[in-house]
C-alpha cells in the first residue's frame, strides 16, 4: 500500500469510527460561583505564548499527511475556515513532500488561502534540521509541531521499529530554526518525564495529545490481520496528561485528544493548557458537512468557552488556568500518586 492510500486509509477509519472523548473529563468539576462579577464583553480569548500570538484558545490540529489532491483539498478548506475565525492551523506531515517536492502545493495551499494567519508545519521525529527548515519554508510557518506516534508506528505491519536519537534530532532541530518548536504526540499522552525531556533541549511549547479521542492504535488495528489489542487501550488519557504536563514549569502546554465541546475545553485549560488543539471532531465536520458548517462549529465552540468563562469570572485565558477544580474518580488516584496536585 502506498503512503498515499494509507493516509486516505486514516481519514476514512478515524471519521468511521466516530469521534470520541475520555470519560476523565467527567472527574473534573467547576465550582460555581454565584458572584463572578464580569460580563461577557470583559473575556478576552486571545493570548501571546511566547513569540506565538493566538486570537483564540483553540487551534486546528495536524491532518491530512501523504500529499495527493485530497491533502490539497482538506488543507485548503481548513485554511479558509481558520482565516475566516483567525484559528492558528497546523498542516499534516510535510514528509511526503520532504520526500517528493512536487506534493508541496498540497501544503502551501494553506498559506495561499490564509496568507496573513498562524500556520504550523508539521514533521515526525524521523526529520532532520533541513527538512524542518524546508517544511517551515514551504508554508511561511509561524511555529512548527514535531509528532511522536511510537504506539501507531509500533501498531502499523509497516511501521518503524527504531525510535533511538529522537531527543537529539529535535534538539538540533529546536536549536537551528527560528520559530517555536511544539513536540506533540497523537493521542497517547505524554508523562511528566517526557515533558521534562522536552524541556530540558530547549522546546518551547509540549502538546501532550492525551488519550480517549482519535485513537491511531484502533485505527492501524483495523489495518492489521491479527491486531494488537493491548495498544487500543494503551495511552494517557487526556486530563490526566494535562496535569501531568503541566506540573513541569517554564514550558508551555498545549492539551489535545478528544475535544469536541466547550466545556472540555475550559476543564483542559483550567487543568494548565494554554490551549486546546482538535481534529478528528473537525475533520469529521468537514468532510461531512462542508467548510461553512465547520466555521458555524468554530464560532459556537468560541461561543460557549465564553459563556463558560463568564460564570467562573475568569476574563482571560490566563485568569481560567486559576479557577479552582475538583478532581475525583480515577483521575485524582492518578495524579496522587503521581503526587501532582
Ligand atoms: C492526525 N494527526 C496527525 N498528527 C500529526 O502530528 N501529523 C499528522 O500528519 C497527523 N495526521 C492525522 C490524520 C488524521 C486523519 C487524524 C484524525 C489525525 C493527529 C492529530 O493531530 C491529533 O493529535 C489526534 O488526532 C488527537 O486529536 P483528536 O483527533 O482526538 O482531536
Amino acid at each position: 500500500m502506498s503512503r498515499l492510500e494509507r493516509k486516505w486509509d486514516h481519514i476514512r477509519l478515524a471519521i468511521e469510527n466516530g469521534q470520541t472523548r475520555s470519560s476523565a473529563f467527567d472527574d473534573i468539576k467547576f465550582i460555581h460561583q454565584s458572584l463572578p462579577n464580569i460580563g461577557i464583553s470583559d473575556v478576552r480569548l486571545n493570548q501571546t505564548i511566547g513569540e506565538l500570538y493566538l486570537s483564540s484558545p483553540i487551534f486546528i490540529n495536524a491532518m491530512t499527511g501523504g500529499g495527493g489532491e485530497k491533502t490539497y483539498s482538506i488543507n485548503k478548506e481548513l485554511a479558509i475556515a481558520a482565516s475566516e475565525l483567525g484559528l492558528a492551523m497546523a498542516v499534516g506531515s510535510q514528509m511526503s513532500a520532504v520526500k517528493d517536492r512536487t506534493q508541496s502545493y498540497t501544503y502551501e495551499v494553506a498559506r495561499k488561502e490564509n496568507p496573513n494567519g498562524v500556520l504550523i508545519a508539521n514533521l515526525g521525529s524521523e526529520a532532520k534540521l533541513d527538512d524542518a527548515k524546508y517544511a517551515i519554508e514551504m508554508i511561511e510557518a509561524n511555529a512548527l509541531q514535531i509528532h511522536l506516534n511510537v504506539i501507531q508506528e509500533l501498531t502499523m505491519p509497516e511501521g518503524d521499529r527504531d525510535f533511538s536519537g529522537a531527543l537529539k534530532r529535535i534538539e538540533s532541530i529546536v536549536n537551528g530554526v527560528e520559530v517555536p518548536v511544539i513536540v506533540k504526540e497523537v493521542g497517547f499522552g505524554m508523562s511528566r518525564e517526557t515533558v521534562q525531556m522536552l524541556f530540558s533541549i530547549g522546546v518551547q511549547i509540549a502538546d501532550c495529545g492525551g488519550a480517549g479521542g482519535t485513537n491511531f492504535a484502533e485505527i492501524e488495528n483495523k489495518r492489521r490481520e491479527k491486531s494488537l489489542p493491548f495498544f487500543t487501550d494503551w495511552g494517557i488519557p487526556t486530563p490526566v496528561s494535562i496535569a501531568e504536563a503541566s506540573s513541569i514549569s517554564n514550558i508551555s502546554i498545549f492539551g489535545s485528544g478528544g475535544f469536541m465541546n466547550g466545556l472540555d475545553i475550559v476543564k483542559g485549560i483550567a487543568l494548565g493548557a494554554d490551549a486546546i488543539g482538535i481534529a478528528g471532531h473537525f475533520l469529521r465536520i468537514l468532510v461531512e458537512k462542508g467548510t461553512e458548517a465547520l466555521v458555524d462549529e468554530m464560532q459556537e465552540l468560541l461561543m460557549e468557552i465564553t459563556l463558560i468563562m463568564t460564570a467562573l469570572g475568569a476574563k482571560s485565558i490566563s485568569e481560567l488556568k486559576h479557577v479552582p477544580l475538583i478532581i475525583s474518580g480515577e483521575t485524582y488516584h492518578w495524579l496522587t500518586q503521581r503526587g501532582i496536585d
